[in-house]
Parts: structure tokens; C-alpha cells; sequence
């Protein structure tokens, strides 16, 4: 007789993570491979991560604290907010799985959109929620979508912006509209790991200005991405003290560990570093359009770090054959989207080589 177990887990699928570099140089026998699969920060860190390590390495006899007061104060007075409504996390990963155990019961209604962050979907089966999924328009949030299917009863929101795996967003219009739909009981849980990136002049920029007049949204952020140290896993989220004294009851007590709070205060702290990650990002973007277009590739506008695009062809054979090409990057699944992949910005000698490795592939 085999041990008993959830049964929501057979609606769940673990989660698969962009395959890493050494795997690749391993099975395919390859020398050099370069990864754009995940959305990582290919200029690396702040130098004075480093240095914060360092110093840190000395006290890890110690636990961490497990209030992170120091770093708290430090995110708090840098967003203009107070230190009972930051919450940081083992990555905004975590966050994701403290919502869903902290705010959803078995049956409860939570939406979220088809394609982006999957385990938003993933944590939200696991507490056996009912999901309603709003399809795609144009690979961007359907917002007019979502208020038809959110009711008074919607326990909970997912909303990305900008979107992984497509780098589309809303304006700061249509997230005021969608609020202003949504009761006051229903959570909604902004994710914005791709802040940085975003520059289009409609994006909400102010998101944190909102949670004065919607007290039932969370804004969770991420140093994994612009801040480049996803390696450290930490993440915050900011909202109102009640919401995150619930999740804090469940919260692993030393969930971010002492050399981690050390690298995430001196990386909020190099302004410079998040300046140049933004220019490059943009110049690889600008240049990835450019290729996409003379090669009449279908793409899609980003104002993330990474852009989805149709290969045209079955995106696991594209995906296969540029790993013998020594180029790892995703397909982006699910059964509407069979030809689509996504690829991360990287440097411009990646995207050089992403290109040519792409040409090849597809020719
Ligand atoms: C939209 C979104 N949210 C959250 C995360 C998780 O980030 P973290 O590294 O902070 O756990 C990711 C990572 O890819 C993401 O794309």
C-alpha cells in the first residue's frame, strides 16, 4: 500500500527551470554555451555585493535576523513607505507560495491570466483553488477579460507587470480601471520583478502610490532580476501591515539568510549599476527587434528584460536545436502557443550569438 498524499498534487507539475549551462556543456559535449533562458542579469552585480558577502561570511555562526530589521528599513525609506509594510522573502518565489497557503481555501475563486508566471498557477492548485484563466489578447493581460470573470467572491488576483514570458504590460489607466472593479475583499497581488526595465511612459511607475486607496493589493518586487542576484534568492513585498502579518505567521523565521540581507541592502544602494543594466537592456532589445524583423520573425514589444517570439515552427525542435548550438533559451508551452519561445536579453555579444545560432536553426 502506498502512503496517502494531497490529492491536489496530481493536478501539479514541478516546476521546470531554464536548464543550466553545465548540463548542457555535459550532455551535448559542448565547450561554451551561454544561457538566456531565465531571465537572469547577464552584467552580473553590483561590485559592492561583494564586498557585503565578504564581510558577512564572518558572523554566519549566527542566525540571520529573522525580522530583517535593518533591511527593512533600508527598502522602506527607499520606497517611501514604512517598515511594517515590506516583507521580504527566499525570493519573491517564496512570496508566491506564502499568498496562496496564507489566503486561499480549498474551492476558493482565484484568477489569473493564461500565460505568465506559472507558479502562480502551481501554488494556487495546490491550496485547491478554482481557477479561472483569462486568455491571451495579442500575448498581453486581457484586463477587460479579467473583470469578467472577477465576482465579490474572488479570493485572489495574479497580476504581472511587465509579464513573464511575454514582456507586454498595462497602463497605469487600466490597473486603476481593474481596481476600481475589484472588491475590497478580494486580494490582488501585483507582481513587479521587471519594474525596472519598464520605460514606456504609460507604465505604472507610481504602483506603490495605489496602495494608499487599495489596501488589498500587494506589490512584490525582486532583486533576481535588474539587481542581478538572483544566485542570493531575495525578494520583497510592500502592502498593508494586516496582509503581511498573516503571511508572517507562517513565515519560515530565518527565511533570508544572513549573507543575503547583507548583499540585498548594498545592492538597493548602487543606483549606477541599475542605470547601466537599464541602457543595455535596452540597446539588446532594440537590437533583437531589428534581427527579428529582418528575418520576418513574429515578436512581441517588451518591456521586460526578455522577449517572446514564434520561431514558426515547433518551438521544442527550435529549442532542441539551439542547444546543440550551444544557446539555451525556452519555449514558452501550452497548447495555444506550440511555437513560441522566449529568449532573454543578454549581453550583446549573447544576442550576437542567439542570432546566428537562430539562423541556423531555422534554416
Ligand atoms: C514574474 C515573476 N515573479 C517572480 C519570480 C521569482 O523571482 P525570485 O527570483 O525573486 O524568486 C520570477 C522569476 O522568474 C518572475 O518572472
Amino acid at each position: 500500500m502506498a502512503v496517502r498524499y494531497r490529492k491536489e498534487l496530481d493536478t501539479i507539475s514541478p516546476y521546470v527551470p531554464g536548464k543550466p549551462i553545465d548540463d548542457v556543456k555535459r550532455e551535448l559535449g559542448l565547450d561554451h554555451v551561454i544561457k538566456l533562458a531565465s531571465n537572469e542579469n547577464p552584467f552580473g552585480f553590483s561590485s559592492s555585493v561583494k564586498e557585503a558577502v565578504m564581510k558577512a561570511l564572518d558572523n554566519v555562526n549566527l542566525y540571520p535576523d529573522g525580522n530583517a530589521t535593518l533591511l527593512k528599513a533600508k527598502i522602506a525609506a527607499k520606497y517611501g513607505v514604512t517598515p511594517e509594510m515590506v516583507l521580504p522573502t527566499c525570493g519573491s518565489d517564496e512570496m508566491v507560495d506564502l499568498i496562496a497557503k496564507t489566503f486561499i481555501d480549498p474551492g476558493s475563486q482565484v484568477v489569473m491570466a493564461e500565460v505568465t508566471f506559472p507558479r502562480y498557477f502551481s501554488t494556487s492548485k495546490m491550496m485547491g483553488a478554482e481557477l479561472k484563466i483569462v486568455p491571451m489578447n495579442n500575448m498581453a493581460f486581457d484586463l477587460e477579460g479579467f473583470k469578467r470573470v472577477i465576482t465579490p467572491e474572488t479570493r485572489l488576483v495574479w497580476l504581472c507587470n511587465p509579464n513573464n514570458p511575454t514582456g507586454t504590460f498595462f497602463t497605469r489607466d487600466q490597473l486603476i480601471d481593474l481596481l476600481e472593479h475589484i472588491s475590497p475583499e478580494t486580494l490582488v497581488v501585483y507582481d513587479e520583478a521587471y519594474y525596472e526595465f519598464a520605460t514606456h511612459p504609460e507604465y505604472p511607475k507610481d504602483s506603490l502610490d495605489f496602495l494608499k486607496k487599495y489596501k488589498n493589493m500587494l506589490v512584490m518586487k525582486t532583486l533576481s532580476k535588474a539587481y542581478g542576484i538572483a544566485g542570493l534568492r531575495i525578494g520583497f513585498t510592500i502592502g498593508d501591515a494586516t496582509l503581511l502579518g498573516l503571511i508572517n505567521r507562517i513565515r519560515n523565521p530565518f527565511n533570508v539568510t544572513l549573507i543575503t540581507q547583507a548583499a540585498a541592502m548594498a545592492a538597493l544602494d548602487d543606483d549606477e549599476f541599475l542605470i547601466k543594466i537599464i541602457e543595455n537592456n535596452h540597446a539588446g532589445k532594440h537590437y533583437l527587434y531589428e534581427e527579428f524583423e529582418k528575418m520576418g520573425i513574429e515578436f512581441v514589444k517588451t518591456e521586460a528584460n526578455h522577449i517572446a517570439f514564434s520561431a514558426g515552427k515547433d518551438a521544442t525542435a527550435v529549442f532542441n536545436g539551439l542547444l546543440k548550438e550551444g544557446v539555451i533559451i525556452r519555449p514558452i508551452g501550452g497548447e495555444n502557443y506550440k511555437t513560441w519561445l522566449r529568449v532573454s536579453i543578454g549581453t550583446m555579444e549573447e544576442n550576437q550569438e542567439f542570432i546566428r545560432a537562430l539562423k541556423k536553426v531555422l534554416a
